[in-house]
């Protein structure tokens, strides 16, 4: 008898959760909440929304799920991981409080002054005047953020101090992600290449995953607007061991140990988002999750039992735990509907899924399925992953299979890992 296991969330990073569970010798069954069309052909879908907190527990309780484990931000800020704790299930996220590292940027920025972590200087504004005083009396650009959650709209990165007054407006009079920017964070602008580093953390102990790069902007040469993510590899040359080492010792240990001592200890998956300069490393943000699209190529290089890792998590147990990695690499291409992240047109069927090579998944974010097959139904529709012997070899894997798959406005990024196949040297 496994366990039975249950998916919060709904795109290619549950699709990836709910693969990669079902490997598992441990797992019995898996439940997704609410899932997509893709994991209901793997596993079983109930229905239930990610934020639908009661009927969660609810069903937690009648169908003896195990181990639940939450995808989006926005289960961990209803409050999920609180519920479900109090009513004695394991889970594998944090709870609300915990949570505010990523809710909150005011939080996140002040914890991490707190507790002694690398960050950019910042500023706190309750308001546009004020705000707008600081940066003409600085007369340069800055990088503007909403302080709660806005599915990745609420950062803008100004090219000046006059654009930096614009982005102010954008946030705080024109209202572009709402209540998230009624208070903003004002923080220095910084260079250097940017990584992400996820780590498992059990309240006190850091098990650190295999650090990703994830690519955020819309068009190559990271043009265009901000996206969820439309793509990224594994591992990083510029990131290795050593490097994951110092970012643990000098940014989610002090975190982990901060939140602990302020009475919120952190379960489930801590990413941290870091900017790496010639000097040092330091920390842009975090999130309370594991990140999309970071997962779908972090956890096909996983070769340790994921049920293992996420049930020691969730349980304060990850004493003695490591987890191994292939040494084989992953690129995975986002392939997006055309206009997307603005508006754009579904329900066009998507071709060529049966064509796709070994060492190749697709994992699905906005598709859906009708009697003849998967159709698409959101703005990014799947995920595919390639693994190769080197970062080359993943890379033109995943756009020769890229090639196979087919749907009216289908759009994606070309330059995915270039620089890693480029410019080996910059290791
Ligand atoms: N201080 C900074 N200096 C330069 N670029 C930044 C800075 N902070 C954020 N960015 C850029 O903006 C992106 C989004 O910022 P982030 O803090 O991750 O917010 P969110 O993911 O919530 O939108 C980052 O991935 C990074 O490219
Ligand atoms: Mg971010």
């Amino acid at each position: 008898m496994g366990i039975n296991i249950l998916i919060v969330g709904s795109g290619a990073r549950e699709h990836a959760l709910t693969w990669k569970a079902l490997q598992s010798p441990l797992t019995d069954t898996v439940f997704c909440a609410p899932g997509n069309a893709a994991t209901g052909a793997i596993a079983i879908n109930t229905g239930l929304q990610a934020t639908d907190v009661e009927g969660i527990v609810r069903f937690v309780k009648e169908r003896e799920v195990g181990l639940t484990v939450l995808g989006p931000e926005v289960a961990v800020a209803a409050g999920l991981a609180d519920r479900l704790s109090t009513a004695g299930r394991l889970v594998f996220g944090p709870t609300r409080a915990a949570g505010r590292i990523e809710s909150s940027k005011v939080f996140a920025k002040s914890l991490m002054n707190r507790a002694g972590v690398p960050t950019p200087a910042y500023r706190v504004f309750d308001n546009p005047a004020s705000a707008k005083d600081f940066v003409r009396g600085e007369r340069r650009a800055f990088v503007v953020k909403a302080d709660g959650l806005a599915k990745g709209k609420g950062t803008l990165v100004a090219r000046d101090a006059e654009d930096t007054l614009e982005c102010i407006d954008m946030l705080m009079l024109r209202r572009t992600v709402g209540a998230a920017a009624d208070r903003i964070v004002v923080e220095e602008k910084i260079e250097g290449r940017e990584v992400s580093l996820l780590a498992l953390v059990d309240g006190e102990r850091i098990l650190p995953l295999a650090p990703a790069c994830d690519y955020k902007r819309a068009l190559d040469g990271d043009k265009g607007p901000n996206t969820g993510g439309m793509g990224g590899y594994s591992p990083v040359s510029f990131f290795g061991p050593e490097a994951v080492e110092r970012a643990v010792a000098s940014v989610l240990l002090p975190i982990v140990q901060g939140l602990r001592d302020e009475g919120t200890p952190y379960r489930g998956c801590l990413y941290a988002g870091l900017m790496v300069g010639p000097q040092d490393i330091q920390a842009l943000e975090f999130n309370a999750r594991f990140g999309d699209p970071e997962a779908q190529v972090v956890l096909p290089r996983l070769e340790t039992d994921l049920i293992t890792l996420l049930e020691a998590t969730a349980g304060g147990d990850l004493a003695g735990l490591s987890a191994s990695w292939t040494t084989r690499s992953s690129v995975g291409v986002v392939l997006a509907s055309r206009g997307y992240p603005g508006t754009f047109t579904t329900g066009y069927p998507i071709e060529g899924l049966g064509t796709i090579e070994r060492d190749v998944v697709v994992f699905h974010a906005g598709a859906s399925a009708d009697p003849s097959g998967y159709v698409t139904a959101g703005g990014r529709v799947l995920t595919l992953v390639a693994l190769g012997d080197s970062m080359a070899e993943a890379r033109d894997r995943a756009y020769r299979n890229v090639d196979r798959v087919r749907f009216q406005g289908m759009t994606y990024r070309r330059d995915l890992a270039q620089r890693e196949v480029e410019a080996p040297a910059l290791r």
